[in-house]
């Protein structure tokens, strides 16, 4: 069976023109369905739901075009509407384009002409849902991505939305790794998108480049592209990251450890806002946001002159700093719920509920050195491997590389009531505990005591016990 390349109704009194017009469209591929009078109309189109309408401006006297038109706009109708006309004055066609209508026939039309424009209609409709779909998946994902609500997480987010109303152009965020750099950068990418800056939307990919894993002699192009002949290799032109990224996010990852000559050349893309291939004689324009990340700390790198110092105050400007997870109290325990439900569902282990309250408790003193990452791999871990309802401390435990800096477990040592305990009745308690545990085997009871037998015997007669 042919692919249905779109939906079309069709509406005008001319039986004739309505047949034709349906006649023409279906071989064509399309699904075509009409009406000849105003009956329903309005609802019968929504129903139907089409991708384009076309409809009569004269179709009767109480009902026209304009108001069919009218009506499926206010009504939010998303199809698009083609106005056909007897009448070829300027002001109806200005009147349909004012209502919402993307195209105007006058009648006689060419029905070669009527082809042509409902192809190019249905291909801006589907380029259009392209562009919807891909912000729809990259930014709800992100935005729940960023789980945070911590006073410090707030603050970040905070100052993320005023950098995106003023339409920041480069932007530095620095943390320890594993904080979340990237995460906040995509986060600032879907932001940006979403907000529509004097009625125009960026649509621009995100792009990351990893100024560390690109090859020497491979980043400089990488980055601002070439022109053919520019060295040996380059046998075309060659768009570089800052053009492809048009207005999208580029975010450049681990800054620190960038040349210091591509760092000169960097300042001046951000500066200009125009980048010039290798071997090119064209300034073009960059739109992109720039953002860069680092988890080093790049006032001492500049002081120590392994990093520009220009570059450094120009970078600085909008600077925002993640901080460690160990600092982040509550949304320790937030993130490792929003993980545990992750693995959970993408492991199919729905069976895993939750975290035990002393795990959650022993969370919240550890350290994380490895920040977010280090949590979301651990929960990812115990997802795997465990089949208990509940995360107990234990699970964790064996899956935590640094948790010597943690104090001994308490619950392994006796504590001290908090209105005191006598010492000799704690000593008749444990003796007889080890006299029944042993049996009354009082050799062995001495041993798990760790006294001698004397000591033993001379306890046993002290506390009378037999
Ligand atoms: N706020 C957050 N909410 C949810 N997940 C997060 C958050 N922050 C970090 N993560 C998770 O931690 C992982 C590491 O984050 P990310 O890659 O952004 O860290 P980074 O700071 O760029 O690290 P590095 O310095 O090593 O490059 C991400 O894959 C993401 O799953
Ligand atoms: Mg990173």
């Amino acid at each position: 069976m042919m692919k249905i390349r779109g939906r079309i109704f069709a509406v005008d009194d001319d039986e004739l023109i309505v047949t034709m017009l349906a006649r023409a469209l279906k071989n064509e591929g399309y699904e075509v369905q009409f009406q000849t009078t105003p009956q329903d109309v309005v609802a019968n189109i929504i129903a139907w739901q089409p991708d384009i309408v076309f409809l009569d401006v004269d179709l009767a006297e109480e009902m026209t075009g304009f108001d069919i038109l009218a009506a499926l706009k206010k009504d939010g109708v998303g199809a698009e509407v083609v106005m056909l006309t007897a009448d070829d004055s300027a002001e109806s066609a200005i009147r349909a384009m004012k209502l919402g209508a993307v195209e105007y026939f006058t009648k006689p039309f060419n029905l070669d002409e009527i082809k042509i424009i409902t192809g190019n209609i249905i291909e801006n409709i589907r380029r259009k849902a392209e562009i919807d779909y891909h912000r729809e998946r990259v930014c709800p994902y992100f935005e729940h991505g960023l789980v945070g609500e911590s006073a410090l997480m707030k603050e970040i987010l905070k100052m993320a939305e005023k950098l995106v109303q003023a339409r920041a152009e480069t932007i530095l965020i620095t943390g320890e790794s594993g904080s979340g750099k990237e995460v906040l950068a995509r986060y600032l990418h879907c932001r940006r998108q979403k907000a529509e800056t004097a009625g125009q939307s960026h649509s621009g990919p995100f792009f990351a480049v990893n100024c560390t894993a690109l090859p020497e002699n491979l980043i400089e192009s990488e980055l601002f592209g070439h022109v053919k002949g520019a060295f040996t290799d380059a046998r075309v032109d060659k768009k570089g990251i800052f053009e492809l990224a048009g207005d999208g996010t580029l975010l450049l990852d681990e800054i620190g450890d960038m040349r210091l000559d591509l760092q000169a050349k960097l300042l001046r893309v951000l500066e200009e806002r125009t980048v010039r291939r290798l071997g090119g004689s064209v300034d073009l324009p960059v739109e992109a946001t720039v953002i860069v990340t680092t988890n080093k700390d790049l006032k001492a790198a500049a002081e120590q002159g392994d990093f520009r110092k220009d570059l450094f105050f120009r970078l600085s400007t909008f600077a925002m700093q993640l901080p460690p997870l160990r600092e982040r109290g509550d949304d320790i325990v937030l993130l490792a719920n929003h993980f545990l439900r992750y693995f959970a569902s993408k492991y199919l282990k729905k069976g895993i509920k939750g975290f035990a309250v002393e795990a959650e408790k022993a969370m919240l003193s550890y350290g994380w050195p490895g920040n977010v990452r280090e949590l979301r791999n651990l929960i990812e871990r115990c997802v795997v491997l465990e089949e208990a309802e509940t995360i107990t401390k234990e699970h964790l435990l064996p899956n935590l590389g640094g948790w010597a800096g943690i104090a001994p477990a308490p619950s392994s040592r006796i504590l001290l009531p908090e209105d005191g305990i006598s010492l000799e009745e704690l000593e008749k308690d444990l003796i007889r505990q080890a006299l029944e545990r042993t049996g009354a085997n009082q050799a062995k009871a001495a041993k798990l005591l760790g006294i001698s037998y004397d000591t033993l015997r001379y306890q046993m007669k002290k506390f009378a016990l037999s």
